[in-house]
């Protein structure tokens, strides 16, 4: 399809073609002037992320300078109207720092797709999307590849040898208490107070876990291993026989555990068949009682064990 920039009649697929190559496989960037509308805006990924114009310009120019042999072909383009589609391949090597990871020389491959709306003669706006996982993969920031599998038993014979407490993790679902027994706690950082926990997305606390503001942590005393039994089971109202409290920001706190917190849930990171929830402590408190200890997958109580002198 042709279309008129001041007299002359233009082909958009060959004009994009044209200034693509002089913008991203030569680095004259300025070239866009000639294609994109000076109010041109680039979405990629979740909503909000955009770009203008010269923000394009730097974004090139940083691709550029950490793969300067950079190319792109353009595999396949559709032209609907005034929407034009482009299914396009880059490829260079990884001389130059880029996203924090220095030059590690690798080949890089990345393919994606753009959608353009053009205004006239020029692109007003474009969606691009594109696998980045292939780039973070290539880069060595993720692995996504299957690694040989190491046998579970073994594994988990392994996790019986590392001793902890047990935790109740609750958190408040619309007015209703939920909670399940946790001991994949752990502290990350003292300044800023934060904690981590990790939930299997099948349990059936998680998904008010996961909409949850806040989530609260009872580190069990030696007397209660019947509520550990009663948070590591599926019963209906694990909540009915048992003394709670809400602390301060409104998480259930089971009464007469050792160690209490609240946490305002940060970040939610999906891994394996878990979800690891972060956060911030907002509330903390503990009391003088030995806590309930988990090892090999039964229960001990600490206060019976001799300290050994160090
Ligand atoms: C000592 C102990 C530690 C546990 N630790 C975890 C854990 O860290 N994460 C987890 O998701 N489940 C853990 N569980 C299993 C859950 O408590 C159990 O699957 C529970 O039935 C889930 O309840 P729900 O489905 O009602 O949420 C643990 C169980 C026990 C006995």
């Amino acid at each position: 399809m042709t279309h008129t920039l001041g007299h002359a009649p233009v082909d958009r697929t060959s004009r994009i073609r044209s200034i693509w190559r002089a913008a991203w496989d030569q680095g004259e960037v300025d070239a866009l002037d000639n294609l994109l509308s000076p109010t041109y805006v680039r979405r990629r990924g979740p909503a909000g992320t955009a770009q203008d114009r010269d923000q394009l310009k730097d974004s090139i120019r940083a691709v550029r300078e950490a793969f300067p042999d950079l190319h792109t072909d353009i595999e396949d383009v559709v032209e609907d109207g005034d929407r034009l589609a482009i299914r396009w391949r880059s490829t260079g090597r990884h001389t130059g720092t880029f996203l924090g990871v220095p030059p590690t020389g690798r080949p890089v491959e990345v393919s994606g797709a753009t959608f353009a709306r053009f205004d006239g003669a020029a692109v007003a706006e474009e969606w691009v999307t594109f696998d980045s996982r292939q780039l973070l993969e290539a880069l060595g920031i993720i692995t996504t590849a299957q690694r040989a599998a190491v046998d579970p038993d073994l594994v988990r014979g392994v996790h019986r040898k590392f001793i902890t407490g047990v935790t109740v993790v609750t958190t408040d679902d619309d007015g209703s208490p939920r909670g399940l027994a946790v001991n994949a706690f752990s502290s990350i950082s003292l300044d800023p107070p934060m904690v981590l926990v990790c939930v299997q997305r099948t349990s059936s606390t998680h998904p008010a876990l996961h909409r949850a503001s806040h989530l609260g942590i009872s580190i069990l005393a030696a007397d209660q291993l019947d509520v550990a039994k009663t948070f590591a089971s599926k019963a209906d109202d694990k909540f009915a026989h048992l003394a709670w409290t809400p602390g301060a920001y409104g998480s259930p706190l089971i009464d007469g555990s050792c160690a209490q917190l609240e946490v305002e849930i940060g970040e939610r990171l999906e891994a394996g068949s878990h979800t690891v929830f972060t956060g911030r402590v907002v509330s903390a408190r503990h009391d003088d009682l030995a806590p309930l200890v988990y090892s090999g997958g039964g229960f001990f109580d600490i206060s019976r064990t001799a300290p050994l002198p160090w």
